[in-house]
């Protein structure tokens, strides 16, 4: 048997990636220097030159998390196995665990806690809407045992930005301990795990960290750690148990997994990156990104779905103008100009786009380069534009509102 036989149609040879702009929910485009970092000599999992990396590596996430927690160290695996990780650990079964739903993935971690054995304390807010604190508030004084407050800090599915500092402290003054999803935020937009009062926190490497998928960056408060230590009963998967997972990332150093060590590699550079740029400046990056795409996206009548005051800087959602393909305006963006934007999801299915301007995508050249390429896809499919008032406005933004 040959390899050929496979796939008759195509001779299988080494793979090529098209050098696309990533302009969609993530992932972003990755740094330069992160796949430069990544394609340096593999080493063991237990070298003493990468355990000196993975220390450094630690120190990095404390910074971007702003938290000083000793627990704070990168999962091997996506955004999905950092969540998975804070409700394996947290949860026994027959636990009242709040979670809010404002879109897709609040509702990926009530699944979580069903999984658990949890019972989820539904806070709904409409897709679109951030998290309402006064419902928060409400079941819990409803609920005094419950035991863990959950909710989405960017979420993706929406564009929306949620009030996680006002979560964190009802939750705190009910004895709840938090989960915040902070998968789109880390690096776009602030984030204060400790200042807010965060107990357990997740990441992933793909979005504002500019670093390809499948590392997800957690942290864990010393409160966890108490919570997890005097567990009976075992958690219930193996790979994620922090108590097992500490022989490794913690100072002994013992074998749990081998561990991706040129992604590592990757997110210590990705990370060296933000801190030469400073979580501020990143965070004023992506914002100026966003004002300049805003104002050209009004010249083509293409609207914003997220209220201005909730509106995540890093992913924006905009309603696609009536009459238009949306399908065929994405399918000839990456055809033609090699550039992805992102579809609803959900409710949203042919009604919103979604443009990350995420890490290392969020950049002047991406704004102007995609108020062009969509306005004369849209001219092209019939729509009435006023041919390079898209970029001018941008460009008239940038030079008003110079880099700071
Ligand atoms: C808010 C949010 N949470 C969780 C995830 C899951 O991350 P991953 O796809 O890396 O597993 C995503 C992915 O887009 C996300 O946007």
């Amino acid at each position: 048997m040959t390899i050929d036989s496979f796939r008759p149609e195509k001779k299988i040879t080494t793979f090529y990636p098209p050098q696309r702009t990533l302009l969609g929910p993530g992932p972003s485009d990755t740094h330069a220097r992160v796949l430069s970092a990544m394609a340096r000599p593999t080493l063991g999992h237990l070298d003493p030159v990468f355990t000196e990396m993975m220390e450094e590596l630690k120190g990095l996430l404390r910074y971007v998390f702003q938290t000083t927690n000793l627990l704070t160290f990168p999962v091997s695996g996506p955004g999905s196995v950092g969540m998975e990780m804070c409700f394996v650990n947290m949860i026994v079964p027959g636990d009242k665990v709040v979670v809010c739903r404002n879109g897709v993935f609040g509702g990926r971690m009530i699944e979580n806690v069903e999984r658990c054995g949890g019972i989820p304390l539904v806070v709904e807010d409409k897709w679109g809407d951030p998290v309402d604190p006064q419902k928060v508030e409400d079941i819990l004084k409803k609920n005094p045992d419950a035991k863990i407050v959950a909710f989405v800090h960017a979420e993706t599915s929406t564009g929306v930005q949620s009030d996680a500092k006002t979560i964190g402290q009802i939750a705190r003054k009910y004895d709840c301990l938090t989960i915040m999803d902070t998968v789109t935020s880390l690096g776009g937009t602030p984030v204060y795990m400790d200042g807010w009062d965060i107990d357990a926190i997740y990441s992933g490497s793909q979005k504002c960290l500019s670093c390809p998928p499948g590392l997800s960056p957690v942290s864990f408060s010393e409160r966890v750690v108490d919570l997890v230590r005097n567990r009976t009963e075992k958690v219930h998967s193996w790979f994620m148990d922090i108590s097992l997972l500490l022989g490794y990332w913690g100072s002994s150093r013992t074998y749990h997994h081998t561990a991706p060590t040129n992604s590592l590699y990757g997110l210590h550079e990705s990370l060296i990156i933000l801190y030469e740029e400073g979580l501020e400046h990143s965070w004023t990056r992506h914002r100026r990104n966003h004002e300049a795409l805003k104002a050209g996206l009004k010249t083509l009548g293409i609207g914003y779905v997220v209220d201005e005051a909730y509106r995540l800087p890093q992913l924006n959602s905009v309603h696609v103008p009536t009459g238009v393909d949306e399908k065929e305006v994405r399918r000839r963006l990456l055809a033609d100009y090699n550039l992805e934007i992102g579809a609803g999801l959900g409710d949203f299915a042919g009604k919103i786009w979604r443009i990350g301007l995420m890490g290392n995508s969020s950049k002047l050249e991406n704004v102007i380069f995609c108020l062009d390429a969509l306005e004369h896809v849209l001219a092209d499919l019939g729509t009435k534009v006023d041919k390079g008032a898209a970029s001018s406005a941008a460009h008239q933004y940038y030079a008003n509102n110079p880099a700071v």
